[in-house]
Protein backbone atom coordinates (compact mmCIF):
# COMPACT_ATOMS: atom_id res chain seq x y z
CA UNK A 1 0.00 0.00 0.00
CA UNK A 2 1.54 3.54 -0.44
CA UNK A 3 -0.29 6.69 -0.28
CA UNK A 4 1.57 10.07 -1.21
CA UNK A 5 1.13 12.74 2.13
CA UNK A 6 -2.30 15.06 1.04
CA UNK A 7 -3.00 16.21 5.05
CA UNK A 8 -3.83 19.58 5.76
CA UNK A 9 -0.57 20.21 7.15
CA UNK A 10 1.92 18.71 4.65
CA UNK A 11 4.52 21.23 3.64
CA UNK A 12 3.83 23.78 6.32
CA UNK A 13 7.07 24.57 8.39
CA UNK A 14 7.56 22.37 11.74
CA UNK A 15 6.01 23.95 15.03
CA UNK A 16 8.42 26.54 16.66
CA UNK A 17 9.54 23.80 19.62
CA UNK A 18 10.22 21.13 16.72
CA UNK A 19 12.24 22.59 14.77
CA UNK A 20 14.46 23.57 18.07
CA UNK A 21 14.29 20.00 18.78
CA UNK A 22 15.58 18.79 15.62
CA UNK A 23 17.24 21.87 14.82
CA UNK A 24 20.80 22.83 13.87
CA UNK A 25 22.26 23.86 17.38
CA UNK A 26 20.52 21.00 18.80
CA UNK A 27 22.07 18.04 16.81
CA UNK A 28 25.38 20.00 17.36
CA UNK A 29 24.76 19.45 20.95
CA UNK A 30 24.23 15.71 20.93
CA UNK A 31 27.12 15.41 18.97
CA UNK A 32 29.41 17.15 21.27
CA UNK A 33 27.57 14.81 24.16
CA UNK A 34 28.66 11.21 21.98
CA UNK A 35 32.22 12.64 22.42
CA UNK A 36 32.39 12.01 25.81
CA UNK A 37 31.08 8.30 25.55
CA UNK A 38 33.46 5.90 25.52
CA UNK A 39 32.85 3.90 22.87
CA UNK A 40 31.24 6.52 20.53
CA UNK A 41 32.22 5.92 16.48
CA UNK A 42 30.80 7.16 13.17
CA UNK A 43 29.15 4.38 12.34
CA UNK A 44 29.56 3.57 8.70
CA UNK A 45 27.80 4.15 5.40
CA UNK A 46 28.19 1.89 2.72
CA UNK A 47 27.36 2.31 -0.41
CA UNK A 48 25.44 -0.74 -2.79
CA UNK A 49 26.71 -0.34 -6.05
CA UNK A 50 25.73 -2.95 -7.63
CA UNK A 51 21.87 -3.17 -6.06
CA UNK A 52 21.95 0.55 -7.13
CA UNK A 53 22.23 -0.59 -10.73
CA UNK A 54 19.88 -3.46 -10.60
CA UNK A 55 17.29 -1.19 -8.74
CA UNK A 56 18.19 1.68 -11.83
CA UNK A 57 18.80 4.76 -9.23
CA UNK A 58 22.39 6.43 -9.38
CA UNK A 59 23.56 5.22 -6.22
CA UNK A 60 22.17 3.74 -2.96
CA UNK A 61 23.68 4.29 0.51
CA UNK A 62 23.23 2.83 3.85
CA UNK A 63 23.98 4.10 7.36
CA UNK A 64 24.74 0.86 9.42
CA UNK A 65 23.91 1.63 12.86
CA UNK A 66 24.36 -2.10 13.69
CA UNK A 67 27.63 -0.78 15.18
CA UNK A 68 26.23 2.08 17.45
CA UNK A 69 27.78 2.65 20.42
CA UNK A 70 27.92 -1.39 21.52
CA UNK A 71 24.18 -1.86 21.51
CA UNK A 72 23.62 -2.69 18.04
CA UNK A 73 20.36 -0.29 16.83
CA UNK A 74 20.46 3.79 16.38
CA UNK A 75 18.09 3.77 19.40
CA UNK A 76 21.57 3.55 21.54
CA UNK A 77 21.59 7.54 20.70
CA UNK A 78 18.31 8.17 22.03
CA UNK A 79 17.66 7.20 25.15
CA UNK A 80 20.90 7.21 27.06
CA UNK A 81 21.15 10.73 25.55
CA UNK A 82 17.82 11.67 27.21
CA UNK A 83 18.91 9.89 30.50
CA UNK A 84 21.97 12.06 30.83
CA UNK A 85 20.32 15.02 29.68
CA UNK A 86 17.85 14.73 32.59
CA UNK A 87 20.39 14.13 34.78
CA UNK A 88 22.80 17.39 34.56
CA UNK A 89 19.25 19.21 34.34
CA UNK A 90 18.79 17.64 37.77
CA UNK A 91 21.87 18.13 39.05
CA UNK A 92 21.69 21.75 37.64
CA UNK A 93 18.54 22.41 39.77
CA UNK A 94 20.26 20.73 43.03
CA UNK A 95 23.45 22.29 42.56
CA UNK A 96 22.04 25.80 41.41
CA UNK A 97 25.01 25.73 38.87
CA UNK A 98 25.21 25.46 35.16
CA UNK A 99 26.34 21.49 34.78
CA UNK A 100 28.20 20.60 31.92
CA UNK A 101 28.77 16.72 30.44
CA UNK A 102 32.18 16.72 31.35
CA UNK A 103 30.78 17.02 34.90
CA UNK A 104 28.80 14.51 34.23
CA UNK A 105 31.05 11.81 36.33
CA UNK A 106 31.90 13.90 39.19
CA UNK A 107 31.21 13.16 42.56
CA UNK A 108 27.91 15.49 43.60
CA UNK A 109 26.70 14.53 40.02
CA UNK A 110 26.71 11.08 40.74
CA UNK A 111 25.17 11.67 44.12
CA UNK A 112 22.21 12.85 42.19
CA UNK A 113 22.13 10.49 39.67
CA UNK A 114 21.68 7.91 42.08
CA UNK A 115 18.39 9.13 43.73
CA UNK A 116 17.11 8.90 40.20
CA UNK A 117 14.94 5.93 38.65
CA UNK A 118 14.52 5.96 35.15
CA UNK A 119 11.59 3.97 33.49
CA UNK A 120 10.55 2.77 30.34
CA UNK A 121 8.28 0.14 27.91
CA UNK A 122 10.33 -1.14 25.66
CA UNK A 123 10.51 -3.44 22.16
CA UNK A 124 14.00 -4.54 23.16
CA UNK A 125 16.19 -1.52 21.35
CA UNK A 126 15.05 1.58 23.22
CA UNK A 127 15.34 0.09 26.61
CA UNK A 128 18.71 -1.53 25.87
CA UNK A 129 19.27 2.22 25.38
CA UNK A 130 17.53 3.91 28.69
CA UNK A 131 19.41 0.76 30.46
CA UNK A 132 23.03 1.77 29.22
CA UNK A 133 22.17 5.43 29.99
CA UNK A 134 21.34 5.12 33.89
CA UNK A 135 24.10 2.37 34.30
CA UNK A 136 26.82 5.35 33.10
CA UNK A 137 25.71 7.87 34.88
CA UNK A 138 25.08 5.48 38.22
CA UNK A 139 21.04 5.63 38.20
CA UNK A 140 18.95 2.42 38.35
CA UNK A 141 16.33 2.03 35.56
CA UNK A 142 12.84 -0.37 35.53
CA UNK A 143 12.53 -1.54 32.08
CA UNK A 144 8.72 -2.78 30.79
CA UNK A 145 8.62 -5.29 28.22
CA UNK A 146 5.32 -6.99 26.74
CA UNK A 147 4.43 -10.43 25.98
CA UNK A 148 6.27 -10.64 22.69
CA UNK A 149 9.90 -9.57 23.42
CA UNK A 150 11.83 -12.34 23.52
CA UNK A 151 14.00 -13.76 26.27
CA UNK A 152 17.51 -13.01 24.98
CA UNK A 153 16.32 -9.30 23.75
CA UNK A 154 15.55 -9.14 27.69
CA UNK A 155 18.67 -10.62 29.26
CA UNK A 156 20.41 -8.16 26.32
CA UNK A 157 19.19 -5.37 28.74
CA UNK A 158 18.91 -6.73 32.28
CA UNK A 159 22.70 -6.89 31.82
CA UNK A 160 23.27 -2.93 32.33
CA UNK A 161 21.97 -3.89 35.70
CA UNK A 162 18.20 -2.81 34.82
CA UNK A 163 15.15 -4.26 36.88
CA UNK A 164 12.81 -6.29 34.43
CA UNK A 165 9.19 -5.77 34.05
CA UNK A 166 6.74 -8.17 32.34
CA UNK A 167 3.81 -6.87 31.07
CA UNK A 168 0.66 -8.93 29.75
CA UNK A 169 -0.19 -7.55 26.28
CA UNK A 170 1.53 -5.56 23.44
CA UNK A 171 4.25 -3.11 22.87
CA UNK A 172 0.86 0.04 23.88
CA UNK A 173 0.19 -2.06 26.83
CA UNK A 174 3.46 -2.03 27.85
CA UNK A 175 3.68 2.17 27.90
CA UNK A 176 0.42 2.55 30.13
CA UNK A 177 1.63 0.21 32.45
CA UNK A 178 5.30 1.82 32.87
CA UNK A 179 3.59 4.89 32.62
CA UNK A 180 1.58 3.92 35.61
CA UNK A 181 4.36 2.57 37.77
CA UNK A 182 6.22 5.49 37.58
CA UNK A 183 4.28 7.62 38.27
CA UNK A 184 3.24 5.92 41.62
CA UNK A 185 6.87 5.06 42.37
CA UNK A 186 7.94 8.70 41.35
CA UNK A 187 10.02 7.18 38.52
CA UNK A 188 11.32 9.33 35.72
CA UNK A 189 9.61 8.01 32.33
CA UNK A 190 12.10 7.92 28.95
CA UNK A 191 9.24 7.50 26.46
CA UNK A 192 10.16 7.05 22.82
CA UNK A 193 6.54 7.73 22.11
CA UNK A 194 4.77 10.91 23.18
CA UNK A 195 1.11 11.46 24.25
CA UNK A 196 -0.72 14.45 24.88
CA UNK A 197 1.16 16.29 27.72
CA UNK A 198 4.07 14.24 27.69
CA UNK A 199 6.27 15.44 24.74
CA UNK A 200 9.58 16.52 26.20
CA UNK A 201 11.53 13.90 26.67
CA UNK A 202 10.66 11.94 23.39
CA UNK A 203 11.89 15.32 21.78
CA UNK A 204 15.23 14.73 23.70
CA UNK A 205 15.04 10.84 23.03
CA UNK A 206 14.18 11.89 18.72
CA UNK A 207 16.69 14.93 19.51
CA UNK A 208 19.62 12.32 19.75
CA UNK A 209 18.74 10.63 16.35
CA UNK A 210 19.87 13.33 15.03
CA UNK A 211 23.72 12.55 15.14
CA UNK A 212 23.42 9.82 12.24
CA UNK A 213 21.51 12.33 10.04
CA UNK A 214 24.69 14.76 10.56
CA UNK A 215 27.46 12.10 10.14
CA UNK A 216 25.51 10.61 7.52
CA UNK A 217 25.76 14.54 5.16
CA UNK A 218 29.15 14.47 6.04
CA UNK A 219 29.56 11.23 4.80
CA UNK A 220 27.43 11.05 1.76
CA UNK A 221 29.08 12.33 -1.38
CA UNK A 222 26.36 14.23 -2.70
CA UNK A 223 23.12 14.82 -0.36
CA UNK A 224 20.34 12.08 -1.21
CA UNK A 225 16.87 12.72 -3.34
CA UNK A 226 15.15 10.15 -1.68
CA UNK A 227 15.04 8.95 2.24
CA UNK A 228 13.06 5.78 3.27
CA UNK A 229 12.80 5.07 6.52
CA UNK A 230 11.32 2.17 8.64
CA UNK A 231 8.70 3.31 11.68
CA UNK A 232 7.08 1.87 14.50
CA UNK A 233 5.82 4.97 16.60
CA UNK A 234 7.39 7.24 13.97
CA UNK A 235 10.59 8.63 16.14
CA UNK A 236 12.90 7.78 14.21
CA UNK A 237 11.38 8.92 10.54
CA UNK A 238 10.06 11.84 12.14
CA UNK A 239 13.59 12.84 13.51
CA UNK A 240 15.80 11.86 9.98
CA UNK A 241 13.49 13.97 8.06
CA UNK A 242 12.47 16.90 10.73
CA UNK A 243 16.10 17.27 10.80
CA UNK A 244 16.98 16.91 7.20
CA UNK A 245 13.91 19.65 6.26
CA UNK A 246 15.78 21.89 8.63
CA UNK A 247 19.46 21.17 7.36
CA UNK A 248 18.79 21.06 3.67
CA UNK A 249 15.95 23.42 3.03
CA UNK A 250 14.32 23.29 -0.55
CA UNK A 251 16.74 20.82 -1.64
CA UNK A 252 15.66 18.01 1.25
CA UNK A 253 14.77 14.76 -0.31
CA UNK A 254 11.54 13.19 -1.16
CA UNK A 255 10.82 11.11 2.73
CA UNK A 256 9.22 8.19 2.46
CA UNK A 257 7.91 6.45 6.01
CA UNK A 258 7.99 2.32 5.67
CA UNK A 259 5.60 0.60 8.26
CA UNK A 260 5.12 -3.36 8.55
CA UNK A 261 1.68 -3.90 6.81
CA UNK A 262 0.95 -5.60 9.96
CA UNK A 263 1.06 -2.50 12.49
CA UNK A 264 0.64 0.57 9.92
CA UNK A 265 -0.26 3.23 12.52
CA UNK A 266 1.75 6.01 10.46
CA UNK A 267 0.28 5.20 7.09
CA UNK A 268 -3.12 4.57 8.51
CA UNK A 269 -2.54 8.16 10.28
CA UNK A 270 -1.65 9.60 6.81
CA UNK A 271 -4.69 7.74 5.56
CA UNK A 272 -7.17 9.34 8.01
CA UNK A 273 -5.35 13.07 7.96
CA UNK A 274 -4.76 12.56 11.86
CA UNK A 275 -3.43 9.99 14.30
CA UNK A 276 -4.97 6.65 14.47
CA UNK A 277 -4.74 3.29 16.82
CA UNK A 278 -5.05 0.68 14.26
CA UNK A 279 -6.14 -2.75 15.41
CA UNK A 280 -3.63 -5.17 16.36
CA UNK A 281 -2.50 -7.98 13.16
CA UNK A 282 -1.25 -11.01 14.00
CA UNK A 283 3.07 -10.52 15.02
CA UNK A 284 4.80 -9.40 12.60
CA UNK A 285 8.53 -10.71 11.80
CA UNK A 286 9.68 -6.39 12.36
CA UNK A 287 9.67 -6.89 15.64
CA UNK A 288 10.62 -3.68 16.69
CA UNK A 289 8.38 -1.72 14.25
CA UNK A 290 5.47 -3.66 15.65
CA UNK A 291 3.28 -0.15 17.29
CA UNK A 292 -0.22 0.31 16.52
CA UNK A 293 -0.12 3.84 18.21
CA UNK A 294 2.15 6.73 16.46
CA UNK A 295 3.90 8.97 18.80
CA UNK A 296 2.42 12.85 18.90
CA UNK A 297 5.17 14.13 18.11
CA UNK A 298 6.34 11.94 15.38
CA UNK A 299 3.11 12.64 13.84
CA UNK A 300 2.92 16.13 14.07
CA UNK A 301 6.57 16.53 12.18
CA UNK A 302 5.92 13.64 9.73
CA UNK A 303 2.33 15.12 8.62
CA UNK A 304 4.45 18.06 7.59
CA UNK A 305 7.45 16.70 5.82
CA UNK A 306 7.09 13.12 5.27
CA UNK A 307 6.24 13.12 1.14
CA UNK A 308 4.39 9.49 1.07
CA UNK A 309 4.12 6.77 3.21
CA UNK A 310 3.85 3.00 2.63
CA UNK A 311 3.86 -0.59 4.08
CA UNK A 312 5.75 -3.74 3.58
CA UNK A 313 4.60 -7.25 4.16
CA UNK A 314 6.54 -9.60 6.23
CA UNK A 315 8.32 -11.55 3.39
CA UNK A 316 9.88 -7.91 2.12
CA UNK A 317 11.59 -7.57 5.59
CA UNK A 318 12.58 -11.16 5.62
CA UNK A 319 13.96 -11.19 1.99
CA UNK A 320 15.94 -7.79 2.72
CA UNK A 321 17.98 -9.37 5.65
CA UNK A 322 18.62 -12.39 3.52
CA UNK A 323 19.29 -10.33 0.48
CA UNK A 324 21.96 -7.70 2.59
CA UNK A 325 23.58 -11.17 3.99
CA UNK A 326 24.56 -12.46 0.43
CA UNK A 327 24.69 -9.41 -1.56
CA UNK A 328 24.80 -10.29 -5.78
CA UNK A 329 27.43 -8.36 -7.82
CA UNK A 330 30.18 -7.69 -4.89
CA UNK A 331 28.17 -5.19 -2.56
CA UNK A 332 29.32 -5.75 1.05
CA UNK A 333 27.58 -7.54 3.46
CA UNK A 334 25.39 -6.05 6.16
CA UNK A 335 23.86 -7.55 9.13
CA UNK A 336 20.31 -6.40 9.37
CA UNK A 337 18.14 -7.62 12.35
CA UNK A 338 14.46 -7.52 11.60
CA UNK A 339 13.62 -4.26 11.45
CA UNK A 340 16.99 -3.16 10.33
CA UNK A 341 16.85 -3.47 6.78
CA UNK A 342 12.53 -2.48 6.12
CA UNK A 343 13.25 1.02 4.56
CA UNK A 344 15.66 -0.79 1.62
CA UNK A 345 12.94 -3.49 1.75
CA UNK A 346 10.45 -0.39 1.07
CA UNK A 347 12.34 1.08 -1.89
CA UNK A 348 12.75 -1.75 -3.37
CA UNK A 349 8.97 -2.39 -3.28
CA UNK A 350 8.62 1.17 -4.34
CA UNK A 351 10.57 0.59 -7.77
CA UNK A 352 9.25 -2.56 -8.54
CA UNK A 353 5.74 -0.63 -9.09
CA UNK A 354 5.83 1.64 -12.06
CA UNK A 355 3.01 3.54 -10.41
CA UNK A 356 5.04 4.21 -7.32
CA UNK A 357 8.12 5.03 -8.63
CA UNK A 358 6.57 7.76 -10.76
CA UNK A 359 4.83 8.97 -8.10
CA UNK A 360 8.21 9.45 -6.27
CA UNK A 361 9.87 10.45 -9.29
CA UNK A 362 12.44 8.08 -8.68
CA UNK A 363 14.53 7.40 -11.67
CA UNK A 364 18.39 6.73 -12.82
CA UNK A 365 19.69 10.38 -11.29
CA UNK A 366 18.34 8.86 -7.85
CA UNK A 367 20.76 9.03 -5.01
CA UNK A 368 18.99 6.92 -2.43
CA UNK A 369 19.41 7.26 1.35
CA UNK A 370 18.66 4.64 4.22
CA UNK A 371 19.38 3.67 7.48
CA UNK A 372 20.03 -0.34 8.78
CA UNK A 373 18.38 0.60 12.04
CA UNK A 374 19.76 -2.61 13.68
CA UNK A 375 22.80 -5.27 13.65
CA UNK A 376 21.80 -8.71 14.85
CA UNK A 377 19.93 -7.20 18.37
CA UNK A 378 18.23 -10.94 18.27
CA UNK A 379 20.97 -13.21 17.65
CA UNK A 380 18.88 -16.41 17.57
CA UNK A 381 15.77 -14.97 15.63
CA UNK A 382 18.81 -13.21 13.19
CA UNK A 383 20.03 -17.17 12.73
CA UNK A 384 16.49 -18.55 12.28
CA UNK A 385 15.58 -16.39 9.27
CA UNK A 386 18.57 -15.65 7.11
CA UNK A 387 19.64 -19.34 8.61
CA UNK A 388 23.84 -18.43 9.10
CA UNK A 389 24.46 -17.09 12.76
CA UNK A 390 25.87 -13.37 12.77
CA UNK A 391 29.34 -14.55 13.13
CA UNK A 392 28.80 -16.62 9.98
CA UNK A 393 27.49 -13.79 8.05
CA UNK A 394 30.57 -11.49 9.86
CA UNK A 395 32.99 -14.31 8.33
CA UNK A 396 31.75 -13.31 5.17
CA UNK A 397 33.35 -9.70 5.22
CA UNK A 398 30.75 -7.77 6.59
CA UNK A 399 31.55 -4.70 8.57
C1 LIG B 1 15.78 -1.38 14.95
C2 LIG B 1 14.64 -0.44 14.97
N1 LIG B 1 14.26 0.13 13.82
C3 LIG B 1 13.25 1.01 13.78
C4 LIG B 1 12.55 1.35 14.92
C5 LIG B 1 11.41 2.30 14.83
O1 LIG B 1 11.64 3.49 15.54
P1 LIG B 1 10.43 4.40 15.97
O2 LIG B 1 9.63 3.62 16.97
O3 LIG B 1 11.07 5.62 16.52
O4 LIG B 1 9.62 4.65 14.74
C6 LIG B 1 12.90 0.78 16.14
C7 LIG B 1 12.16 1.06 17.36
O5 LIG B 1 12.37 0.46 18.41
C8 LIG B 1 14.00 -0.14 16.17
O6 LIG B 1 14.43 -0.69 17.32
Amino acid sequence: MFILNSNADYRRPLVTGDAETLGLAAAESVERHLHFRENHAETPLTALPALAAATGVATIHVKDEGHRLGLGSFKALGGAYAVIRLVLEEAEARLGRPVDMAQLQSPDVRKIAETMCFACATDGNHGRSVAQGAGLVGARSAIFVHAGVSDERVAAIARFGAEMIRVAGSYDDSVKEAARVAKERGWTIVSDTSWPGYERIPGLVMQGYTALVREALRQLPAPPTHVFIQSGVGGIAAAIAGHLAIALGDQRPVFTVVDPARAACLFESARAGHPVTVPHGGPTVMAMLECYEPSLVAWRILSRVADAFMTVDEEDAVAIMKRLADPVGGDPVIIAGESGGVGLAGLLKAVADPTIKAALSIGQDSRIFVVNTEGATDPGKYQEIVGLSPEDVRARGAA
